[in-house]
């Protein structure tokens, strides 16, 4: 073969390729990029992905070094299971979560409780019926208001079925000396079920509450809240006084 012909050849590979990559801009979904992130401000590029084969995720790892981060970027649907992410990280990591989202734009920059840059410390998603400017919510995307709670409460999630109608989610704040004991309790729940499938185990409530210390921390719904806590608190990095990450 001549060198024009391979020269030929490469090029046509080159630019298949390059038109290959190309998503049409009606299917692209970007995708808050974290590479080892402590924090959202340290995810300062977004990802773009193919929506009709991919979606959103974010994962918060603890590494070998006993620290938490964040990675987050694009997956391919097939790893993410109804939100629920296929873990990719090294085998010998604890990954608390992993969640994946496809509904807008930069929407995995608040999945696994990502501190968010933006919001002050004590604030927390404020989603409630009786008092927040916005009720509360049918997807717990939908919640986008803050308040800020007092210091001696957490932040609060409350999720709540009707039979019948659609599940609603309620978010605020909550009396700290009441979240220390209820966080108590729910973790003793939880460790007694860990292997168990007993009858009460798989008892699905219609009710859940959940409570937390950082900042925004509230955000999802209550039962993935609960597994990424006591996933935390399980692996000696949830503070049972200060109700935080540590
Ligand atoms: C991808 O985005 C397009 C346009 O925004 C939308 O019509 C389509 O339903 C999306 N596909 C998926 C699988 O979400
Ligand atoms: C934080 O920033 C995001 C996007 O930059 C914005 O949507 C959100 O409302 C902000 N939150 C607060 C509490 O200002
Ligand atoms: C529960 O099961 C996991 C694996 O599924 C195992 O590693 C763990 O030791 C078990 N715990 C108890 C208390 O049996
Ligand atoms: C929890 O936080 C408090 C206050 O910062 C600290 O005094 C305590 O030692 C921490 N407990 C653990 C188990 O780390």
């Amino acid at each position: 073969m001549n060198t024009h012909k391979q020269l030929a050849i490469w090029i046509t590979f080159f630019l298949i390729g390059v038109f290959a990559l190309e998503i049409p801009p009606e299917y692209q979904l970007k995708c808050r990029l974290c590479n080892n992130a402590l924090e959202l401000r340290d995810c300062t590029k977004q990802e773009i992905c193919d929506n009709r084969t991919e979606e959103c995720y974010m994962e918060q790892v603890i590494t070998d070094a006993f620290t938490i981060q964040y990675r987050g970027g694009c997956k391919s649907s097939t790893h993410c299971n109804g939100g629920t992410a296929v873990a990719t990280g090294k085998r010998d990591e604890g990954i608390v979560c992993s969640q994946c989202c496809g509904y807008a734009n930069d929407c995995n920059s608040r999945l696994c409780g990502i501190r968010q840059g933006n919001i002050t410390a004590s604030q927390c998603y404020f989603c409630d019926d009786s008092k927040s400017d916005q009720a509360s919510v049918s997807r717990p995307e939908d919640c986008i208001t803050f308040t800020n709670c007092d210091t001696d409460q957490v932040c609060s999630a409350h999720d709540e079925y009707h039979p019948g109608s659609h599940m609603t989610y309620r978010y605020g704040c909550m009396n700290k000396a009441i979240c220390k004991t209820l966080t108590r309790v729910l973790f003793r729940d939880m460790e007694h079920c860990l292997n168990r499938t007993s009858l009460e185990c798989n008892h699905e409530s219609v009710m859940c509450d959940v409570c937390c210390g950082d900042t925004g921390c509230n955000y999802g719904a209550c039962k993935e809240i609960k597994e990424r806590l006591f996933r935390l608190y399980k692996s000696g990095h949830y503070n049972m006084t200060t109700l935080q990450t540590t």
